[in-house]
């Protein structure tokens, strides 16, 4: 019988937890013993029953609805030396688990790739140092690795969404409603400073669900005089025709075309110097990636996470790790190395100002 272990891992996303039900209980359905590895690549390198749980259907009952992750999520410094992922592996031959299923971003699934490709001389130094058995050494040749993306971020190459994101936009768009009355009261206008890293998803898709008055992302970098005049043209052609309200969104990794990071208090700056708004800044912060899921990150995070399992009983030692994506509405796999070398490339490209490669490299998805 095959052991599945599931890791959240790196910034929490709403519909983790329906991807952790998904995955613990199409485990045990399929027959396999199920475990949850607890806070992340922490829990790895701890080890123990404490952090590697053994999960029964009951566990994870009513768990789909819930935000956050119930089995706890870090970013962990010591898998990122070998030492660490050497305890990672020998803890989990300790619990018997022979197959890992990370829900995280990139970060969270470069580690696990990595994680794999060590395995074989992870497990020679343990059979060497005498921290294993040659039986357990025998047993435990391979690890099994698949990735299901957690991020609010949206920012994975390979899938047209990630488990977080939906829910995430749907909460900065709550949030910006709430702002239109009291900047419609004041006729004030307001800077939102939106997460995502270095993606701006989140930002250009909640500007246009809010009709937002001015959008600065990432991938759209301009020099300070040109965004600054386009901004300020438009606020004012809105103003002049009786708008009281003035929404700019700024995704947190917007940068201007020298590569400067381009943050709220500068644009207000601009809105009060230039136009004489009064003008406030929101930074939303953390409540954007709090609160219980939409039922499209529900959704997805259970179609992935049934295709998680199956992916991994079907793997061979041959077999690439796979990232479960899904593409106009189909769930697929894909190569998780080659999903995060992408997503690397993509961003890469973008910092380089080289937009024809990025968008070239998009095409390749
Ligand atoms: O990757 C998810 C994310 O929420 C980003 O949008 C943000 O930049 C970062 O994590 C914040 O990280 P932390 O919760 O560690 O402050």
């Amino acid at each position: 019988r095959k052991a599945i272990a599931v890791m959240t891992s790196g910034g929490d996303a709403p519909g983790m937890n329906s991807n952790v039900r998904a995955i613990v209980r199409t485990a045990l359905f399929r027959g396999c013993r199920a475990y949850a590895v607890m806070e992340g690549y922490t829990g790895l390198v701890e080890g123990g029953p404490e952090y590697i749980k053994q999960m029964s259907w009951d566990d994870v009952r009513d768990w789909s609805s819930q935000g956050g992750t119930n089995i706890g999520t870090a970013r962990c410094k010591e898998f990122r030396t070998r030492e660490g992922r050497l305890l990672g592996a020998l803890h989990l031959i300790e619990a018997g688990v022979d197959a890992l299923i990370v829900c995280g971003g990139d970060g969270s699934l470069t580690g696990a790739d990595l994680f794999r490709h060590e395995w074989p001389s992870l497990i020679k130094e343990l059979l060497d140092t005498n921290r294993i058995t040659s039986s357990q050494y025998k047993t435990y040749q391979h690890l099994n690795i698949c990735g299901t993306v957690g991020s609010i971020d949206n920012d994975m190459a390979t899938t047209d969404a990630t488990i977080g994101a939906y829910s995430s936009l749907d909460r900065i768009c709550t949030a910006i409603d709430y702002i239109e009355s009291t900047a419609f009261s004041h006729s004030r206008a307001f800077v939102v400073e939106v997460m995502g890293r270095n993606c701006g998803w989140l930002a250009l898709m909640a500007g246009i669900a809010t009709s937002a008055d001015y959008i600065l992302i990432p991938e759209k970098p301009a020099s300070s005089r040109d965004w600054q005049d386009q901004m300020c043209d438009i606020v004012a052609k809105h103003r002049n025709r009786g708008k009281r309200t003035t929404i700019v969104i700024v995704a947190e990794g917007a940068i201007s075309a020298d590569l400067t990071p381009i943050k709220a208090e500068d644009v207000k700056e601009v809105l009060v110097d230039r136009l004489h708004l009064d003008t406030r800044v929101t930074i939303l912060g953390h409540v954007q990636r709090g609160g219980t899921p939409v039922a499209f990150d529900r959704i997805l995070a259970t179609l992935q996470g049934v295709e998680a399992v199956d992916a991994v009983l079907e793997s061979t030692p041959q077999t690439p790790s796979p990232l479960i994506a899904i593409n106009e509405n189909q769930i697929h796999r894909k190569s998780l190395v080659e999903s995060v070398k992408l997503t690397k490339d993509v961003a890469a490209a973008i910092q380089a100002k080289d937009f024809k490669k990025a968008m070239s490299l998009r095409d390749t998805e």
